[in-house]
């Protein structure tokens, strides 16, 4: 896997965090993957994160003041290899926008950690402080899994 695309409603609170948190986890352990974010939703182009966000996520050592909202284009279903939608509905609406030629594998971010016991990260745009935190600590986990699965990956060729 070289390229993850992660994707929520808004691309302004779960998804920008998602990509600049992976970023972090990837670069300190070493691997080189590319990764952007996208929102299903056309709200926010061009917009940066959520300021709650850009707030919790700096208490956990990321950066998300470069992000910039987008929508998914037809265009990322061959880009990248990957995209992890945050909810059923996000990966329902990537499931409608998708090219019949799509190469990419979608599926729900927390697959990459079965063992968390929720398979979705709720949107936390309506509610409160405890939402953000649970956000990046559903996304730490998630990148846990993914660097596990791509060491043993690497390991086993
Ligand atoms: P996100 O959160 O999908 O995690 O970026 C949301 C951001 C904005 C809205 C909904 C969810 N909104 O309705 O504007």
């Amino acid at each position: 896997m070289k390229s993850v695309l992660f994707v929520c409603l808004g691309n302004i609170c779960r998804s920008p965090t998602a990509r600049a948190l992976f970023d972090a986890r990837l670069r300190e352990a070493g691997l080189t993957i590319e990764t952007d974010s996208a929102g299903v939703a056309d709200y926010h182009i061009g917009k940066a994160p959520d300021p709650r966000s850009i707030r919790h996520a700096m208490d956990w050592g990321v950066d998300l003041s470069a992000e910039r909202a987008r929508q998914v284009q037809p265009a990322d279903f061959h880009r990248f290899d990957a995209i992890f939608a945050m909810d059923r509905d996000n990966l329902a609406a990537l499931e409608r926008l998708a090219p019949a030629s799509a190469t990419a594998r979608v599926c729900l971010l927390m697959e990459l950690a079965p063992d968390y016991g929720l398979d979705e990260v709720p949107d936390p745009y309506y509610g409160g402080a405890e939402g953000f935190e649970r956000v990046l600590d559903m996304l730490s986990s998630a990148a846990d899994g993914l660097i596990e699965a791509l060491q043993s990956q690497s390991g086993s060729r």
